[in-house]
């Protein structure tokens, strides 16, 4: 039976997960995998914390040099989050010689690249499974399960948060804000949930998730990103009618050398897989040229989901000889040859509120046609002091003809106001 010490940083809510985990099942970790885990060191900068959580006074500590000079130690789950000082415990771990497992998605989005070159120098692992989709072994799936294939597109429901906020308006007609305030109350958002609501958490684990299932280096910079901020009851409750669900989407595409990768919220057609994932349950949604569609689904977040792709990655981790990096030029920017297409081509749902008044249709139908956009339907709801409502949703068009169209619709003295653009997928 091989021993292998590992030690956790950070005793917060996938820390905790993770420590009870590697307790619990322990026996069955050794027995399935000849692998004797043994957490040697907790680090957390409160120990009162470590001592209400049951740690012994030989394994808590709040010095990262008590993890540095433990030789035994091979293996050092971070679990901090953020950037600093995480970024720089990692960097200290690796040059240590210990393998390292983060649940951080930030930190790998922004620094994947510095800190592998680190760990090939010192011939360690950086692994991350539980920065994307919490308990979904998407990263494991998208390296060792679709080595035969090329990966043309994944697709997913990759923050629970918004999923959370967009399934109360949805089933309950909350408004946003009420949504957002039970969701703060139930724990799933945080008191700023800016990360969550305007996208960027989904932005840094597309940026990881499409970087390995492309083979090529996707940039968090290079992801167009919009959040949830902007939804309103109107909005669900006309895509409802339309036979659609809203769903914050992250999608990565690949043609050739060109590679499309966007957050936004989507009207994803009933029918579709994803658009029965809800509460805050994620899913990914992949293609490949021979596998077809893979869907994979399951809890996002949390301390039991979370932890247990952490415990996974410590046992794969404890059981390699040699580590494996990347097989692509990991230093964050877009490799040459590699275009990142911001012109990508989608179907739309667009809210305007206009006069009601002869000739208004005709001028608004002449700005789409004009720019090549076409329509499939146009609907007028109902009418009141003298503006309508209308919806139009449009074939698929390119993103470019849209907000040129709606730049030119703002200019016209009919249109009051441009109520919601949101891309539709079938
Ligand atoms: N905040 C994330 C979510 C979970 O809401 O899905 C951690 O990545």
């Amino acid at each position: 039976m091989k021993t292998v010490y590992v030690a956790i940083m950070g005793l917060g809510t996938v820390g905790g997960g993770t420590y009870k985990i590697l307790t619990e099942n322990h026996d069955k970790i050794a027995s399935a995998y000849g692998i004797d885990v043994r957490v040697a060191k907790v680090l957390d900068k409160d120990l009162d914390k470590l001592k209400a959580a049951g740690i012994s006074a030989d394994v808590m500590t709040d010095k990262l040099d008590d993890i540095l000079n433990d030789e035994n130690i091979s293996v050092v789950a971070e679990l901090m989050g953020g950037v600093e000082p995480a970024k720089t415990f990692i960097t200290k771990a690796l040059k240590a010689g210990k393998s390292v497992v983060t649940a951080n998605k930030e930190l790998i989005s922004k620094h994947w690249g510095e800190l592998e070159s680190v760990a090939r120098e010192n011939n360690v692992g950086l692994y991350f499974e539980a920065s994307c989709v919490g308990g979904v072994p998407v990263i494991r799936t998208l390296k060792e399960s679709l080595q035969g294939d090329n990966i043309l597109m994944v697709m997913g429901i990759i923050n629970g948060t918004t999923n959370y906020i967009l399934t109360k308006m949805s089933d309950c007609g909350m408004s946003y804000d009420e949504a957002l305030k039970e969701a703060q109350q139930l724990g799933f958002a945080e008191f700023n949930p800016t990360a969550d609501v305007d996208g960027y958490d989904a932005m840094y684990k597309l940026s990881i998730l499409s970087s390995l299932a492309f083979h090529t280096c996707i940039p968090y910079t290079e992801i167009y990103r919009e959040g949830i901020t902007k939804i309103t009851k109107n909005d669900i409750a006309s895509g409802k009618q339309m036979g659609y669900t809203l769903k914050l989407l992250a999608i990565g595409k690949r043609e050739g050398n060109s590679v499309e990768v966007r957050v936004h919220p989507t009207f994803v057609r009933n029918s579709h897989p994803l658009a029965s994932v809800s509460g805050s349950f994620n899913a990914v949604f992949l293609k490949g040229d021979f596998v077809d569609d893979v869907m994979l689904y399951g809890r996002g977040a949390g301390a039991r989901p979370t932890g247990s792709a952490v415990v996974s990655d410590i046992v794969y981790c404890a059981g390699k000889n040699k580590h494996e990096h990347t097989d692509f030029v990991n230093n964050g920017k877009v490799a040459e040859g590699i275009e990142i297409k911001s012109d990508f081509s989608s179907k739309y749902y667009i809210a305007l509120t206009v006069e009601d008044k002869a000739g208004v249709l005709a001028k608004i139908t002449d700005v789409w046609g004009k720019n090549n956009v076409s329509i499939n339907s146009i609907s007028q709801r109902d009418v009141a002091d003298g503006v309508a409502p209308i919806i139009i949703m449009t074939h698929f068009t390119s993103e470019n003809a849209v907000q040129r169209s709606i730049a030119q619709l703002s200019k016209l003295d009919c249109v009051k106001k441009v109520d919601s653009i949101i891309r539709v997928i079938d």
